[in-house]
């Protein structure tokens, strides 16, 4: 089903955002959107990212196949500035499914050629920046397509989903370190492929940011703060060091709020879980920048238990009692709150897909009052590639072919391990959703 937003005019959004009492703003001047944002190392030729989307399309040792050359072409071609690749696993045993991205010595040609692909598709004289996700699973790992969960402690409502026991083993410190040194071999590789940067990424109950919640596991990587960011903090540091390039860009995604109402979540007020508490995320940023790591990209919640919280829509596989403007304002308004606490940072903003074609005056005003340094777009950009060159050439997205937040992306993500838009790229994906729910309905 193709669902508009409710809001008529932008007017009724504005209308609706001040009855509500929230902080998000407005402002024509999208052409902020446009400017060049220097990375330090790179320059991206505009403030406009494409946030990962893990499309789950790789061939069986992990490199990618024409259905992932496709997505990044697309995208390229529409004059984004910035493409943050999805996940690509570290090692065989993390991979989220069989299908995900790995990057090895075996897959490594392919990482080329995405670079390749994705540099010779852009527009002349936008040359997009480019950032590889890398990523260990943790409890959501499916390497032969069954769970098989590696976990650094024990979350009572997240364990009850995947029906782990009360004395299901931890990753050992040992392990952990090991993963530490996949991380570095990964974005040796990444750098030899032709990326500019890579991600240490750190959230959505991923196994690094597994370790943030750790309050109660025993030894050096659990308890206090310094404890539990120290395997992430050592992963930076020790991925600096192998690349040895300041040019290079070390960077990261990570949660600021995990939203869990049982155990005690990262980012989260002790006393009341729905509400948000910056104090340890900006600590870590601080500690990030410290380090050089000065590109961060944020995110919110865990989309195998809550995905309201990480992407707020309005067909999904459950409907939350929020208002999907609730979301899009935490996830606008805390961004916001860390760019202005940790300047230093260039921080990339989340949210803003299912504001549709009124995204890009919350977007522009978000940049005008230093509330992001860059503006990212999920959904958005697999189903509208060229927003960023709508944007910059007219100051506007196309109502026609903005995302309509109807999860089908996150659906087919889930059920097929695939990544795309059926509704306005049904081209691609109409078929193989078509195809997916037929099995289903089957079975
Ligand atoms: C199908 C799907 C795949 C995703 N894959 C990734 C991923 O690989 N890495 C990541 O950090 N976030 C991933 N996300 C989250 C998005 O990057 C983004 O944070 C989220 O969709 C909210 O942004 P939006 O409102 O612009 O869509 C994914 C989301 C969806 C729906």
């Amino acid at each position: 089903m193709l669902k508009q937003l409710s809001y008529k005019s932008l007017q009724e959004l504005k209308d609706d955002v001040a009855k509500r009492g929230y902080d998000i703003g407005f402002s024509d001047n999208t052409q902020i959107l446009a400017k060049p944002v220097d990375l330090g190392g790179c320059v991206a030729p505009n403030a406009l990212v494409a946030h990962p989307m893990e499309g789950g399309d790789s061939d069986k040792p992990g490199a990618p196949t024409e259905l992932t050359f496709r997505k990044y072409e697309r995208v390229a071609a529409g004059g984004i500035g910035l493409v943050w690749i999805e996940a690509v696993s570290v090692c065989q045993e993390g991979r989220s499914n069989p299908g995900q991205l790995y990057i090895t010595k075996e897959t490594l040609p392919g990482f080329k050629e995405l670079a390749r692909r994705i540099y010779a598709n852009a527009i002349p004289g936008t040359r997009p920046v480019t950032i590889l996700q890398l990523n260990h699973s943790g409890r959501y790992s499916k390497p032969e397509g069954v769970s098989a969960p590696i976990i650094a402690g024990h979350k009572t409502e997240l364990d009850e989903r995947l029906k782990l026991p009360a004395d299901y083993p931890l990753a050992t410190d040992e392990y952990m370190e090991g993963v530490v040194e996949n991380f570095v071999k990964a974005a040796v590789l990444a750098k030899e492929a032709g990326f500019d940067g890579v991600d240490i990424k750190a959230c959505h109950g991923y196994l690094l940011h597994d370790f943030f919640s750790c309050f109660d596991r025993p030894g050096k990587y659990g308890g206090g703060f310094e404890n539990r960011t120290r395997l992430f903090l050592s992963a930076i540091e020790k991925v600096k060091a192998a690349i040895n390039d300041p040019n290079f860009i070390i960077a990261s995604r990570i949660n600021i709020y995990d939203a869990m109402p049982v155990s005690r979540g990262w980012g989260t007020d002790l006393n009341d879980f729905s509400k948000v508490d910056l104090t340890e995320p900006v600590k870590l940023v601080e500690e990030m920048v410290k380090r050089g790591t000065t590109l961060i990209n944020v995110t919110m919640g865990n989309p195998y238990f809550i995905p309201h919280i990480n992407r707020p829509y309005d067909l999904g596989a459950y409907l939350p009692e929020e208002h999907p403007l609730e979301g899009t304002h935490r996830l606008i308004h805390h961004t916001a709150q860390l760019q202005k606490r940790v300047p230093q940072a260039k921080i990339v903003g989340v949210g803003y897909s299912w504001l549709r074609e009124y995204s890009p005056y919350v977007a522009a005003w978000a940049m005008e009052t230093g509330g992001a340094s860059l503006i990212g777009y999920g959904r958005q950009f697999i189903a509208y590639p060229d927003f960023a060159k709508d944007i910059i050439e007219t100051g506007r997205m196309q109502k026609n072919k903005v995302c309509v937040a109807c999860s089908k992306c996150a659906l087919l993500k889930r059920d097929r391990g695939l990544c795309g838009c059926v509704v306005r790229d049904s081209e691609a994906y109409l078929q193989l959703y078509m195809d997916t729910y037929k099995k289903e309905a089957k079975s």
